[in-house]
């Protein structure tokens, strides 16, 4: 176990992010041994808190994780806090001072960790600080982690992209989007190019379409405020949807090497089509809930919701179809959506595979069965794991065909060891390894894709198309695989359930 030396410095240390994932996380590394000694995180925000008080704050955060005492106190004896008031160019001097004396007093040797877990309007004032009040070390590594959303449409992310790189170098950006610290989400890589017989057939020659579901049974919860100004489409599709579909799409790298990966995705990004009103229109769908039920819990319909605005037009969910247009993957739609308050949290891909070119199965009752759709499902989340369904003989005298489901999950033993998203990317930073973060390349190119959805969008004055609480979004959405002969494939997570 190779023993880390940094010094995280976490602007908005008192957020609801760094309390629920960065900390947790950062334990997790300590208990491992990836941060042992030669580490100190310094938590700032505005308010007045006492270094006493912040601690308290950590064993809160980490309680879930059962340290020993002795476990806790040797975690929190690493955590100062500063208050902070980002505007203030004397506050960082205070910061710097502090900063230089835990290096010494851990013998951390220089590495500086600046996490950005806030608002995207202050890092760019938050960058320049660091660099004219010289908190970025000359004699280690020093690495911004930026959370999203990276701007709200294009230009705002080129210009908070400028900002940011007028102190430091692209590779010493590490853009977090957690789903790329999934489990799963990494398993793509190892399903596709560990396995000849699934690349072999990864085109459009044997692919039919691509489904990927972000489904989730929350609603909005206490985050109103800054989801009725974001929307389905900023939420979930510029960044975790489409970085799934650069996964899928993406062409073999030469090597598995973060270089090597992100130039692939950021070619597969540039051949997504990039729509036109009329193709707006015709090939993506919006909705938004309203109340509803599911199971024994009645939901309010989203312009109920806290902080929201009654007439808000905000989508909670989106569908669409994507085209990419290469060799490889001309004709296959990948149909994305994801939503609120669906029928259940899931995250999911269903690789639908062209039917057999000739039914040589005489037509009838039971070889009608014959959908000739082998699909692939991986699933990411909550279950983990992936399943070959496809065509086989029912067990019989007679010759019937049967869906056979080859089905493959994680176990829970395995998944208990797990790192977590959070851990897995604070490590990854850590060995100044960026592939499971995003290139400026990328997030400029997500934006070029999902602006002219929004464009059209706000232009269209008509109604929103409603879904209830507690279903798979509106009628719209199915029908836009229909008019395609093709339907989305979800059965329930029954393994999921049976175990709880
Ligand atoms: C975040 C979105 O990026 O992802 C949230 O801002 C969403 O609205 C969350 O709930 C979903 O993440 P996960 O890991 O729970 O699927």
């Amino acid at each position: 176990m190779q023993e880390h030396r940094a010094l995280f410095v976490i602007f908005g240390g008192t957020g609801d992010l760094a309390k629920r994932k960065l900390y947790p996380s950062l334990f997790r590394l300590f208990r491992k041994g990836n941060i042992a000694t030669h580490f100190a995180v310094i938590g700032t925000a505005r308010r007045e808190w006492s270094n006493d008080y912040f601690r308290e704050i950590i064993k809160t955060a980490i309680e879930p994780l059962e340290p020993t005492k002795e476990e806790e106190e040797a975690f929190v004896q690493h955590f100062y806090y500063q208050s902070h008031n980002v505007t203030n160019t004397e506050e960082y001097t205070v910061i710097k001072t502090l900063a230089d004396r835990l290096d010494e007093q851990y013998e951390i040797g220089g590495n500086r960790l600046f996490y950005l877990a806030m608002a995207p309007n202050f890092f760019g004032v938050i960058t320049r600080h660091l660099k004219s009040e010289e908190i970025i070390t000359n004699n280690g590594f020093n690495r911004l982690v930026i959370e999203k959303p990276f701007g709200s449409d294009y230009e705002s992310a080129r210009l908070l992209n400028e900002e940011i790189r007028e102190v430091f170098e692209e590779d010493q950006i590490f853009r977090i989007d957690h789903y790329l610290g999934k489990e799963m989400i990494q398993n793509i890589s190892a399903i596709r190019f560990a396995n000849n017989m699934i690349e072999s057939l990864w085109n459009n020659r044997y692919i039919d379409n691509v489904q990927v579901t972000l489904a989730e049974s929350l609603g909005v919860e206490e985050r109103g405020g800054y989801y009725d100004k974001s929307g389905a489409l900023k939420d979930m599709i510029q960044n975790h949807a489409l970085q799934i579909v650069s996964l899928l799409a993406m062409e073999p790298p030469r090597i598995f090497d973060d270089e090597e990966i992100r130039q692939e995705k950021i070619i597969a990004l540039r051949s997504i089509r990039i729509l036109s009103e009329a193709e707006v229109d015709q090939f993506f769908v919006r909705g938004q809930y309203s109340a509803g039920k599911l199971k024994d819990d009645t939901f309010a319909a989203y312009h109920d919701e806290l902080n929201v605005a009654p007439d808000s037009r905000t989508e909670t969910f989106v569908a669409g179809k994507l085209l990419i247009d290469n060799f490889r993957w001309a004709g296959v739609p990948f149909y994305i959506r994801s939503g609120k308050r669906l029928t259940e949290k899931g995250t999911r891909i269903n690789i639908v595979f062209k039917p057999v070119p000739v039914n040589i199965f005489r037509e009838n009752e039971a070889t009608r069965k014959i959908k000739g759709k082998d699909v692939l499902t991986i699933y990411i989340q909550p279950t983990e794991g992936f399943s070959l369904t496809m065509n086989g003989k029912e067990i019989g005298p007679s010759f019937s065909l049967a869906p056979i489901k080859l089905d493959y999950r994680h176990s829970a033993d395995a998944l208990e060891n797990s790192p977590e998203a959070y851990e897995r990317l604070l490590l990854d930073c850590l060995n100044g390894d960026a592939t499971n973060f995003t290139h400026w390349d990328e997030v400029a190119q997500s934006w070029r894709i999902v602006d002219v959805i929004r464009q059209a969008w706000d232009k269209d004055t008509a109604a929103i198309p409603s879904y209830a609480a507690g279903t798979m979004g509106p009628d719209e959405a199915f029908q836009l695989l229909e008019k395609d002969g093709h339907d989305w494939i979800w059965q329930p997570d029954a393994w999921y359930r049976e175990r709880g």
